[in-house]
């Protein structure tokens, strides 16, 4: 049985000290694809880089909404240029978070629209970040810019407005850590709503360990407990989680075509 982790940055300095020696830890218990994401000028290199040492590995490049403030336009475009690298299956992570930041709505929608039409010049999908924002992102997919090749929302928050629409709209959900949460009320009920062919599953790694790892420094590996929370209330084997999910991300990204 494989597993695909769809989002982790293993470009993140926690993971400074062995992260060679653990990615190949993280290989041989069978996560056998990753994708490193980027989320700023600096991150998105770094994403580039270290996926270049692993035939297994990919990654995304962009600017994050909470990234934004130090951004120029001359940054938007050395991301695009990075994204015509063979390893780049993206662009992200791009959204609005007004968890962070509320005093840049503006700005965050600008920089959010400009990096869509990036992707659209590059027929790359999008992998979304959104957080506290879910109206606004929504407004911006339905009707301020077309998003032609869809993409991810990526550590999907658990609110029933934007499964429903970001599935019309032809988005995948990739779901992580939260959904095992104890204190994740409605996360069954979010399960049961994404059909099997449009879920990812994400590690979002060193960040959000899932239960019973809460607290601890992520790894690809956790990705199992994600997979198993979802068997368990589809009421599917791990292997048809793992298997779906597997194909779903190749689907999206065009890994492997
Ligand atoms: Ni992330």
């Amino acid at each position: 049985m494989e597993f695909f982790d769809s989002h982790a940055h293993y470009n993140d300095e926690k993971f400074e000290v062995d992260r060679d020696k653990l990615i190949k830890k993280i290989y041989n218990d069978n996560i056998t694809n990753i994708i490193n994401a980027g989320y700023s000028l600096e991150s998105s290199k770094q994403a580039i880089i270290i996926a270049k040492n692993y035939k297994f590995m990919y990654a995304t490049v962009g600017i994050s909404p909470n990234d934004i403030e130090d951004c120029s336009k001359e940054d938007l475009s050395q991301i695009e240029n990075l994204a015509k690298n063979k390893k780049v299956v993206a662009i992200g992570e791009i959204g609005l978070d007004y968890h962070w930041n509320t005093e840049n709505k503006d700005l965050q929608k600008e920089i959010f629209i400009l990096q869509i039409e990036m992707a659209n010049r590059l027929e790359l999908p999008i992998v979304i970040h959104t957080r506290e924002a879910i109206y606004d992102t929504l407004d911006i997919l339905k009707n301020k810019v077309n998003c032609i090749r869809k993409g991810v929302f990526h550590c999907c928050p658990l609110n029933v407005d934007l499964i429903r629409e970001g599935l019309k709209l032809g988005f995948y959900i990739s779901f992580a850590g939260p959904i095992t949460f104890k204190n994740s009320k409605n996360a069954d009920e979010i399960i049961k709503m994404v059909p099997l062919d449009k879920i990812l599953i994400e590690t979002d790694s060193p960040y959000l360990s899932p239960e019973p790892l809460r607290g601890k420094r992520n790894d690809s590996r956790n990705v199992k407990y994600i997979a198993q929370k979802i068997a368990d209330v589809k009421e599917l084997t791990l292997e048809e989680v793992a298997k779906s999910t597997y194909k779903n991300t190749k689907n999206i990204f065009k890994i492997g075509f």
